[in-house]
């Protein structure tokens, strides 16, 4: 199915609790968004798979929870105070500013040009003025007195806290190299050009790995190291294809051209998608070298080595870094899940198919009406799965309506008690549900007794 358009899926995730624009009631606020009790559901599943194939399932990567705001100089030795910026410009006629390279790439829309082939605004074709560096990190201020001494960032990415940590984890976790330190984190940055939904916002969760290795033998011809590098790669783009669900056709692998690389990295792939207006990056993978730890070793004085006991000698470990957005691959799932199919009226349903693993809701009990009979079996049932799987109860409307319902928000599966579960007109009742699957419409009866077990074979991973 070819990819829907944004405002369909935005308009779904607001229509059913995903995302919302953030303080709607005072107009919103730019490249800012909330998200409602499904998104975080859907965010945590995300983080969580993550977490638990970067972590969980390897012997070679320990996690780490390092503090927001922290030393001003960790911006300094990271090159950000003095690089992280992007080239702005203005109209001269409606003040309007942008980002002068997305411009370029027609972010903004239409590229438009004077009569000399100079990009104009594309509002109102006004002149624009010289590009000037605009530092993306926002400042805030620390302690009751705003002067330059006060002065501390909030974190643009979250790579920093692992590199200023390398020795505490190093020492404390007896770690040999190669090994790996994880962090899933709030990041923020500046942003000025508008944002496409959730794609480029204010402030976004990042899921950043440092893999740090041996230097290589030759640092003018790293052959190991470009080898590993290509080996996360390959990593983790088979996460996005096998966990998260993304058809491989709508992903694809891009070198970045070196004047475009960060002020840290030597070569980095960014791993994009097919968004509904082009590729777009969704991970970035880099080499950074020894960058990192020696700028914050020479700034703070403080040697960040690992002894090589081969050689007998200090030396500075080498890392590749896997860094994908949680709010972006959020923004993909949604993006990739959402089906729009005939049923068997011809109507269209609209069926978000997330996996198990990453579905908010993965069991919705649904009784067959409000009828009193049902009710206190659909609730033991209800209990019954509550405590394995985030799960819904719902009574009201048809139940051909609370199906569509759940098929909306991608539950897998639903499970309906009748009247011939409770017994009617004196008859005794068979104790059995129905199992309804979200993506065939199948439905299969089982006894209650049985149910977790039936469930769990068809939740996978959940
Ligand atoms: N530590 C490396 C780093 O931060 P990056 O390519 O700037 O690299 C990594 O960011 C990922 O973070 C991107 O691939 C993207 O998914 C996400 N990201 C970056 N800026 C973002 C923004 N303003 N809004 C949402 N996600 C963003």
């Amino acid at each position: 199915m070819p990819a829907p358009d944004l405002e369909t899926v935005v308009s779904l995730a607001k229509r059913r609790g995903f995302v919302f624009p953030s303080a709607e009631i005072y107009g919103g606020f730019a490249n800012s968004y909330d998200y409602g009790p499904l998104g975080i559901e859907l965010k945590r599943n995300i983080r969580e798979a993550w977490w638990r194939s970067m972590v969980r399932e390897r012997d070679d990567v320990v996690g780490l929870d390092a503090a927001l705001i922290t030393n001003p100089q960790v911006w300094v030795g990271s090159g950000h105070v003095a690089n992280f910026t992007d080239p702005l410009v203005d109209c001269k006629k409606c003040q309007r500013r942008f980002r002068a390279d997305h411009l370029a790439e027609g972010t903004y829309g239409e590229i438009v040009r004077d009569a000399n082939g100079a990009i104009v605004c594309p509002f109102d074709g006004g002149e624009l003025t010289e590009p000037r560096q605009f530092n993306m990190m926002f400042r805030t201020q620390v302690g009751p007195v705003a002067d330059d001494s006060s002065v501390a960032y909030l974190p643009p990415e979250t790579a920093q806290g692992i590199f200023v940590n390398f020795d505490n984890v190093a020492q404390s976790m007896r770690r040999k190299l190669p090994f790996g330190i994880a962090q899933t984190r709030v990041s923020f940055r500046n942003e000025i050009t508008p944002g496409r939904f959730i794609f480029r916002t204010l402030e976004f969760e990042q899921m950043e790995m440092e893999y740090f290795c041996l230097p290589p033998k030759d640092r003018d011809n790293p052959t190991e190291y470009l080898e590993l590098h290509r080996q996360w790669i390959t990593e983790r783009l088979n996460w996005y294809i096998n966990v998260v669900g993304i058809a491989p056709e709508r992903l694809r692998l891009r070198d970045h051209e070196k004047d475009e690389l960060s002020h840290y990295s030597a070569g980095t792939t960014d791993i994009e998608y097919l968004f509904p207006w082009g590729w777009g990056e969704l991970e970035g993978i880099a080499a950074r070298t020894d960058f990192d730890l020696s700028s914050h070793a020479a700034l703070s004085g403080k040697p960040l080595t690992y002894f090589d006991e081969e050689t007998n000698e200090h030396v500075v470990p080498w890392v590749i870094e896997p860094a994908a957005g949680l709010s972006r691959t959020l923004a993909v799932t949604l993006l990739e899940c959402y089906t729009e199919e005939p049923d068997e009226k011809g109507e269209t349903r609209v069926v978000l198919k997330f996996r198990p693993n990453i579905a908010p809701i993965k069991v919705a009990v649904l009784p067959l009406s409000k009828n009193e009979a049902l009710r206190p079996t659909a609730r033991r049932v209800y209990d019954l799965i509550r405590p394995l799987w985030m799960s819904q109860y719902d009574e009201t409307q048809s139940i051909g309506r609370r199906y569509r319902r759940q098929d909306e928000i991608g539950t897998p599966l639903c499970v309906t008690v009748d009247f011939q579960t409770v017994g009617e007109k004196g008859e005794p009742g068979d104790d059995a549900v129905t199992i309804r699957e979200r993506d065939s419409q199948a439905q299969v009866r089982v006894p209650i007794s049985g149910l977790l077990e039936a469930l769990r074979e068809r939740l996978p991973g959940a």
